[in-house]
């Protein structure tokens, strides 16, 4: 379709508006607008867009995620190479940095300025990026790579939602560098790897590795879901100084560290330094240490650099926190997807700010190498790590009569043999009514992003699986108050409230029951691409692997993963059992009109003939929406046999309640 010159006009205005309040959000900090609203009118520009492709810019909020998985990643050389910094450790190393560049001057006959000042940076814990502007538009985004060679992976660059598509600038250059470094904040880094760890795979050890590894993702989706960040520190444009260069920075839409400091003398800068030594651990990122460049660009030029490093510019490094602790106990943890993790429990030791009593040992070819022993001193480090690791073992000072530790070949929990797959570095109990792996299960089908059943955590997961209680994810919607109320410290009412709870989590769509079965890979995002393709169980599980992978967004590992769980028979007799008890195994079509249109609606409790799914699925024919949860927009709260919270809740709130026959009434009548 041709457009005309009104939509071309309101396309540019909403691009214009999306823009503004994407950069008061992600680098103002600064939020014009509310989520809905600006959810509402991207989907108009891309609707419009999708109409009419040629008003496509690459400069559009549209364009952030879009492109598909890349096969690999194309070298390309840097322009101007990449430089990394010389590191000091200490304040004579620094002095000794500052003497050697005025010697460098010297030998160069270049008279010493007679007042110099140095800017102070943040040495922010990430990986650095190299961005092209052609024109003002981002074209392209390299790694860093060796510093002579990076990789382009413009399409990640993209998703990264504090680079600008476009700059803040009338008249821009034909081409203009930036460079900056890229990163995932501590809770971003924290989220990520409990994400992984409910799929069963292996964890950043750092937010630096997951920045990098992120990077290196070939589908930007994945990319757009972890939420890097970007802090822009030089550009190639001829300026006086790096602060102006850093002001100049901020001016064209880039974010830049706000804690940033111009210095007058070494006494400053090691102020700076000490200030930020303990003011670090309040940043919601990691920084390792300070980058002190000398300000003035003439004196950079002057100084240039030796093969590796610039001469005007340091990393004034943090040391790596270390602490010496013995080790009490080494022991075998097992996983929800039977990962056997080998752990050191030591004598509580304060690190960086917390009290560490466990550190990982990652797997058996550590243990060897290591050779940890029972008794041992050994050195754990939290250098930016979030998880303590074992360095060292000191072992000058190990007791005598030591043996080597030898990881179990056997299952700690139920004495199955242990197997390690050939090529892998991880040993696994693979016996699938193995308790530890049943008790992870129940843990992670109780999880908040999966059924979300409050009340059944890893204490009560113990004691339903040893009172022989439940054997599987399935007895948990036959547990009785009656049952529950015998368990150690369960009295009537917290026995009400799980079976409530448990009764509620029926209500919970596909997606989060797909995701609640913790297959391999299949997180919250993977659970979701896959409902929205498999409307309904019986189609995910008859579906091959090409027919699985070829939904955008999976890629072969995952596919192969859903695909072998189903050929599983005790998986699909679990699946059959779900289905019987009235879980959510399809998303049904959303009917717009009815008579409950606008209505909303609340489940709780056991109703005396309507299983769950049959009762949600005639409030939503007639229109109405079932949600999870009670809140004042609720309209309805239909009660059943020992309702729990939401119960109590509608009545604080005073949200209508009814009973089944009540609710067969208004739909008839
Ligand atoms: S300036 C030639 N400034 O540290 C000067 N680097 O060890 C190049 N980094 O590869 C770097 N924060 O990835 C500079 N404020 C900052 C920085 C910074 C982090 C990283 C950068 C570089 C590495 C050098």
């Amino acid at each position: 379709m041709t457009s005309t010159p009104a939509i071309t006009q309101r396309v540019q205005q909403l691009r214009n508006t999306l823009i503004k309040a994407s950069y008061a959000y992600y680098v103002l900090d600064d939020p014009i607008m509310e989520d809905g609203v600006y959810d509402k009118l991207y989907r108009e520009l891309q609707d419009l867009e999708s109409q009419y492709p040629d008003l496509i810019t690459p400069d559009s909020p549209t364009q952030r995620v879009g492109d598909k998985p890349a096969t690999a990643f194309v070298s390309i050389p840097h322009n101007i190479p990449l430089y990394s910094l010389e590191n000091a450790f200490g304040f004579s190393e620094f002095l000794q940095w500052q003497q050697r560049w005025l010697k460098y001057l010297n030998g160069q006959g270049i008279p010493i300025p007679s007042n110099y000042d140095y800017v102070c940076e943040l040495k922010i814990d990430g990986s650095a990026l190299a961005l092209t502007y052609e024109n003002g538009v981002l074209v392209r985004g390299v790694t860093r790579g060796d510093g002579i060679t990076g990789e382009d992976i413009t399409p990640n660059v993209k998703t990264i939602r504090s680079i600008p598509l476009k700059l803040h600038i009338d008249n821009p250059p034909p081409v203009l560098e930036i460079r900056g470094e890229a990163f995932l904040p501590i809770s971003e880094f924290e989220r990520i790897n409990g994400e992984r760890e409910s799929q069963g795979l292996s964890l950043f050890a750092n937010p630096r590795n997951a920045a990098a590894g992120t990077l290196r993702q070939l589908d930007p989706k994945i990319v757009a879901h972890r939420r890097l960040q970007f802090f822009a520190y030089t550009l190639h444009l001829p300026l006086a100084s790096q602060w102006s260069a850093l002001e100049y920075l901020q001016q064209i839409g880039f974010l830049v560290n706000p804690n940033r400091q111009l210095c007058q003398s070494l006494e400053e800068v090691e102020a700076y330094f000490s200030r930020w030594d303990t003011e670090r651990r309040n940043l919601p990122y990691l920084t390792d240490g300070v980058v002190v460049k000398l300000n003035s660009f003439g004196l950079q030029e002057q100084l240039g650099f030796t093969q590796k490093f610039p001469r005007w510019a340091i990393a004034y490094k943090y040391p790596a926190e270390e602490a010496p602790t013995i080790v009490k106990e080494i022991i075998v943890n097992v996983g929800r997807t039977g990962a056997i993790t080998p752990m050191a429990i030591m004598e509580p030791v304060q690190l960086a700010g917390t009290t560490v009593q466990r550190a990982t040992l990652h797997n058996s070819d550590r243990v060897s190498q290591l050779d940890i022993r029972h008794g041992d001193t050994v050195i754990i480090r939290k250098a930016g790590e979030i998880i303590p690791e074992v360095v060292r073992v000191l072992t000058d000072l190990r007791p005598p009569d030591t043996e080597p530790y030898l990881m179990p070949t056997r299952c700690p929990e139920c004495g199955s043999t242990l197997l390690r797959p050939k090529g892998e570095a991880v040993t696994r109990c693979v016996n699938s009514s193995c308790s530890a792996i049943l008790r992870g299960s129940l843990i992670h089908w109780a999880s908040r992003d999966a059924l979300d059943i409050r009340g059944l955590g890893e204490k009560m997961a113990i004691l339903l699986i040893e009172k022989g209680l439940v054997r599987s994810i399935a007895d948990l919607y036959s547990l009785t108050s009656q049952e529950l109320a015998q368990l150690d410290r369960m009295g009537k009412k917290s026995a009400d409230k799980l079976v409530g709870a448990i009764a509620d989590s029926k209500a919970q769509p596909w997606s989060r029951v797909l995701y609640g079965l913790g297959i391999r890979y299949v997180g919250g995002t993977n659970a979701k691409i896959l409902t929205e393709s498999f409307p309904d169980v019986e189609r995910l599980a008859s579906a091959n692997v090409s027919n699985l992978a070829s939904v955008y967004g999976i890629g072969d590992e995952i596919a192969e993963s859903v695909y072998n769980w189903f050929q599983i028979e005790a998986n699909r007799d679990l699946m059959q059992k779900l289905k019987e008890i009235g879980l959510q195994l399809s998303s049904r079509d959303k009917v717009t009109a009815g008579k409950f249109t606008g209505k909303s609606f609340v489940l709780t409790g056991t109703l005396p003939t309507l299983k769950r799914g049959e009762a949600q699925e005639l409030i939503e024919k007639a229109g109405g929406k079932v949600s999870g949860s009670v809140s004042s927009k609720t309209d309805y709260v239909v009660v059943g046999e020992s309702a729990g919270s939401k119960l109590e809740k509608a009545q604080q709130l005073g949200v209508t309640l009814l009973t089944e026959t009540q609710l067969l009434e208004l739909l008839d009548g």
